[in-house]
Order: C-alpha cells, then structure tokens, then sequence
C-alpha cells in the first residue's frame, strides 16, 4: 500500500541496490525536488554522497542559508558550497535583455559545476574511489514529458586536478521519477526537511537575475532581496502561502519616481508585487490579496528599503502577461 514510509523505505533499498559501494553527485538547486532526492540518497548511501550547491548570489533572503544550515543539519550531507557570486556579477556586468541573462546564469552555472564535479572525481580518485552517480530530482511528469528515458550525463572535466579524462560519465539516479509534486513534499516531510524548504513556492533557476528589470549589480540584488522578504514575512504572517502559487517581486531599477517621504523629497525605484493564483504555471489569475496585506507590505517595503518609495500591484492575468516580467 501507498504510504510515505513505504515510499522512502523502497527507494533507498533501490539506491542502494544501484550505487552499490560506489559514490554519487549532486546539485542542489535550493528548490524542493533536488532537496529530497538528495535527502534520499544520503538516507540510503551516507557520506557517499556528496551535494554542491551553488552560490550564485541570485537567491532570496535566507535561502541560501537555509540548504547550508538546515539541510545539512538535518540530513547530515557532505555539501560543499562553491561561492560564486562574483563570476556571476562579472559576467551579468552590463546586461538588461532577459534572454541574454537567462543565457549567461545558465552558462555559468554550468562552468561552476562542472569545476566542483571534477574536484569532487579527483578528490575520491585520491582516496582510490570512483564516483559514478549523478542524482537528479526528476519527477514522474517530467518523466512523461521526457519520453522516458534514464541514462546518463556528461560533464566536461577540467584538467588542472590531472588524471582524469576529458568527459565524465555519470549515470543517472532519480529516486523521485516514479512520484508526483504532492508526494514529494510528503517524503520530504518525512525525512524531516524542514516545512519552509518543504513547502516552497515556485522559484524559477536564474532567480533574482530576472527580477531585476535592467542591468544586475550587486546594490539592485541587495534593495530587491529586502523587499522580498518583507513581503514573503507579511504573506507568510497572514497565512495566504499555499492560497498564493508564486508572487514575484520585481525591481524596475531603470525606473524612478518622485516621492516625499519626511520632508524631503525622494527619487526612488518602484517595486512591483505579482501575486498570481495557478494550477501549473501555465495559465494564472492575478490573486485579490487581502488590503489589509497590500497596505502592510506596501507600508513596511517604503519604511525600511530605502531605495524604494513606490509599491505597484500586478493586476494582469496570463495570459496574456507571463507570471514573471522577463
Ligand atoms: P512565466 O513567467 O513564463 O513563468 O509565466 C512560468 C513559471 O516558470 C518559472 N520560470 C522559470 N523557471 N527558469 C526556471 O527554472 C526560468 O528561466 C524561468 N522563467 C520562468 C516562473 O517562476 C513560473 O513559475
């Protein structure tokens, strides 16, 4: 019979059977599925398996720490954090077209990982170890939208660690392909992640690189992420999280307007709140926030970010507007 415990219990029997004494990889994206998936995989092989995160300095407040600190403290993981938050600065200097940063955070991250892959080969080469494994949190409709297929990944290996080949070959662990998003949260509570983690809405892979209207820095990075989290508290605190899929919030940091706010005047960026109710992120109503809400997040962003003197509402439905702006 279908129950969580039995979920879990068959699954690390099956990672087990398939790793054998080898050792595993993987990428921890900050999101629900590959959090699980790892959670599993430590369940089943323990330190054999190592996670890399990514730092990309394009996540929310907390966020990152929250797979540096609740993760890890309550699965016991081998992470190796990579702090890449430079590279992607650097390499995002100058560039407003959505697609054009979509490429760039993508291309990047894939660099970052492939280095943090070849180290992690080299160092258990050292130790006479191999890893074979990849773990990946696919779920069962990706799996139906793929065609089916399992296999394996190749990484680019980067020689300055000597002694390894020019590709890597991975094949591929997905302990979470035969399950739906309901069910992963379920195993994920099981194994004892934290709800926040859990629960977690929709984030999408460049993060705040585009929720940031225009060019990506380092100060643009720091006014959104904070006016984010009050937001995200305010909703969180009037218990509206699993009523709402998503609700961006976009910086139009070309954008300035005057305000008055003592008695000076201000020149400041406008944010804007999306809040958007959906089945599947395909089609979306713009969620009817309480006012009460909208007028403690509007209160608190122009109090406390400085930068901000305007908070705007999104009252468009997608189609034909999409859920984020780029
Ligand atoms: P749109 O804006 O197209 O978004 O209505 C639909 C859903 O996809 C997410 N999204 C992304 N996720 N990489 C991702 O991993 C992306 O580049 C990306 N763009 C949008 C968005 O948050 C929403 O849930």
């Amino acid at each position: 019979s279908w129950t969580t415990a039995n979920v879990v219990e068959d699954q690390v029997e099956a990672v087990r059977a398939q790793i054998g004494d080898k050792r595993a990889l993987c990428a921890l994206s900050g999101g629900v599925d590959s959090a699980v998936a790892a959670a599993l995989v430590q369940r089943a092989i323990g330190d054999r398996l190592t996670c890399v995160y990514v730092d990309h300095g394009l996540m929310r407040e907390g966020e990152t720490e929250q797979i540096e600190r609740d993760f890890v403290a309550v699965t016991g993981a081998d992470l190796r954090v990579v702090d890449a938050r430079e590279q992607f600065l650097g390499a995002l200097a100058g560039v407003s077209d959505p697609e054009q940063k979509r490429k760039i955070i993508g291309r990047e991250f894939i660099r970052v990982f492939e280095q943090a892959a070849t180290d992690v080969v080299a160092d258990a080469q050292a130790h006479g170890e191999t890893v074979e494994f990849l773990v990946q949190g696919t779920l069962y409709p990706d799996v139906v939208e793929s065609g089916g297929g399992t296999g394996t990944a190749n990484i680019k290996s980067h020689h300055n660690v000597g002694g390894l080949p020019e590709d890597l070959t991975f094949s591929l662990v997905e302990p979470l392909r035969t399950l739906f998003k309901d069910e992963v949260r379920a195993v994920g509570l099981q194994l004892g992640l934290p709800e926040s983690l859990v629960w977690r809405q929709p984030f999408p892979g460049p993060g705040l690189g585009i929720r940031i209207v225009g060019e990506v820095t380092a100060d643009r990075l720091s006014t959104l992420r904070r006016a984010d989290a009050i937001a995200r508290a305010e909703l969180t605190a009037a218990g509206l999280d699993r009523e709402i899929w998503q609700c961006p919030v976009v910086l139009l940091a070309d954008v300035r307007s005057v305000g008055v706010q003592g008695d000076g005047r201000t020149y400041g960026h406008p944010v804007v709140l999306r809040p958007v109710s959906s089945e599947d992120a395909m089609t979306a109503d713009w969620t009817r926030l309480p006012y009460d809400v909208l007028q403690r997040i509007s209160t608190r962003i122009t109090n406390e970010v400085a930068e901000v003197n305007r908070v705007v509402l999104d009252v468009t439905s997608k189609p034909p507007g999409t859920i984020e702006w780029e």
